[in-house]
């Protein structure tokens, strides 16, 4: 079932949705709660922020798979098979009828972005506030093609936001802006479902499809656009918020330091966009993401890990499941496999640690291991793997420009644990006769409700 918009899907959540009427400050004080809150909490929704009468924050909209199931229309099993059966479809977005609700409200040429919105502060040593959530919006001047993804974008006071655009396809559309010795049209979408909030960050590399019909195909309905107000970019037409602006040529301001994703901060020399107007719907939510929080690891698990895996599958036989571990912003993953000879795990995992830039190591455990369960997966690398033979090292690949071991250098390298079992009898893991096991579990389901 395709939400409409975020409203739609806050509303779905029932007794899933935490109302919080005390009195919260967007600086700092929300981004305490989301981080201090276990991924298996309700979503929240601030109501009484301090210095924003009738605004509001959502949090921890994504944070468990619970969640991104029900926004997928799907279940937490099925996730990963539904986002790979849906994603491929590819369904065009359309061009809404009517007036769009995200441009009830009108603000051009705002004086200072920070008394319109609650843009949240996240960590203590953090430049200013941060937009977490911005979906960037534009289009190639060189080509024409749509880009969209999540990039982060620092208050710099008045109208002016600094960004990081570290990867593509924003990356290089701003670099083509730059060699015409133009702005970069730009239109960034705060508050979408998260269907189209999870496609906006897919790997779907130069020449995939249009993002939009990702967001489509996963929905199972076009995403409704309409056309920004001062920038020549289409936008959601029920997203909760809208700015737009230009990202100015040969302009770089120092833009951190920002607590990132991985954990730690890190400050960049960025391109600055200047702001030409502000749109957003009445009573409008504005979404807050806590770096490194659950809700990023959950976005990345489908957007990078699904995707992973989909690839992976159709390139090795025997592998069955992949996630992400939570909190590594993605640099590190477990592959579950069913009977995989040794020489095929260790192509596997020279694939894996190729095709996805970000991941750093990868280690690859039999399908009898819960891959989501931390201590398992430590139970294969200390019973099953020998360091000598069952490593795999890559040398001289790109650091990602985030992790403060290797940022941005060529001297960054990666490693695979082949953590299969061997073939006799010692390697197989206890088990409990099953009516004892069904018993048990009766008796703690129901001790637990
Ligand atoms: C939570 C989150 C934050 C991100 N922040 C940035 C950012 O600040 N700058 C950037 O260039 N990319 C950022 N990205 C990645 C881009 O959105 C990227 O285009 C997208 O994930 C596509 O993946 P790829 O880079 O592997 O192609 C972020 C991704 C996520 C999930």
């Amino acid at each position: 079932m395709a939400y409409p918009d975020l409203r739609a899907f806050l509303s779905d959540l029932g007794d899933d949705l935490l109302h919080v009427r005390q009195e919260f400050d967007p600086k700092f004080e929300i981004a305490a709660v989301l981080r201090s809150l276990p991924a298996d909490a309700p979503a929240v929704l601030f109501e009484n922020l301090a210095g924003y009468p009738g605004a509001r924050v959502a949090g921890n909209l994504i944070a468990n798979r619970r969640r991104m199931a029900l926004a997928l229309g799907t279940t937490e099993e099925r996730l990963a098979q539904t986002w790979l059966e849906n994603k491929g479809r590819a369904l065009a977005p359309v061009i809404a009828k009517g007036s769009a609700p995200v441009q009830e409200v009108v603000h051009r040429s705002p004086d200072a972005l920070l008394s319109l919105l609650p843009i949240l502060t996240h960590h203590e040593k953090d430049a200013g506030p941060f937009i977490t959530t911005g979906v960037v919006l534009c289009t190639d001047p060189a080509t024409g093609r749509r880009g969209m993804g999540i990039h982060r974008m620092m208050v710099k006071g008045g109208k002016r936001l600094g960004i990081l655009l570290a990867n593509p396809p924003l990356s290089q559309f701003h670099a083509n802006a730059e060699a015409a010795g133009r702005p970069l049209e730009v239109a960034i979408a705060l508050g979408l479902e998260p269907a189209t909030l999870l496609a906006s960050v897919v790997r779907s590399g130069p020449l995939g499809p249009d993002k939009m019909a990702i967001a489509g195909a996963l929905r199972g309905e076009p995403v409704e656009l309409v056309r920004a107000l001062t920038v020549d970019v289409e936008v959601p037409a029920r997203a909760e918020i809208i700015i737009e602006g230009r990202v100015l040529p040969g302009v770089r301001e120092t833009e951190g330091p920002f607590g990132e994703n991985t954990g730690y901060y890190f400050s960049n020399v960025s391109p600055v966009i200047e702001v030409t107007a502000v749109t957003h719907r009445d009573n409008f939510i504005y979404p807050g993401l806590c770096p490194w929080s659950a809700d990023v690891d959950t976005l990345l698990s489908l957007a990078a890990g699904t995707e992973l895996l989909g690839q992976l599958q159709a390139l090795v036989a025997g592998v069955v499941d992949l996630e992400l571990t939570g909190g590594t912003a993605g640099f590190s993953a477990t592959v579950a496999v069913k009977g995989c000879a040794r020489h095929e795990v260790r192509r596997l995992i020279m694939l894996a640690l190729n095709l996805d830039r970000r991941l750093k190591t990868v280690t690859v455990v039999d399908d009898d291991v819960n891959i989501r369960d931390p201590r398992e997966i430590a139970w294969a690398m200390a019973t099953r793997y020998l360091p000598e033979r069952d490593t795999v090292i890559i040398s001289g690949a790109e650091g990602y420009v985030i992790d403060p071991s290797s940022a941005g250098s060529s001297a960054g390298s990666k490693a695979g644990f082949v953590a299969t079992r061997g073939s006799g009898p010692e390697f197989d893991k206890v088990t409990l006769p099953a009516a004892a096991a069904a018993k048990a579990q009766e008796f703690v389901a129901t001790m637990l409700r």
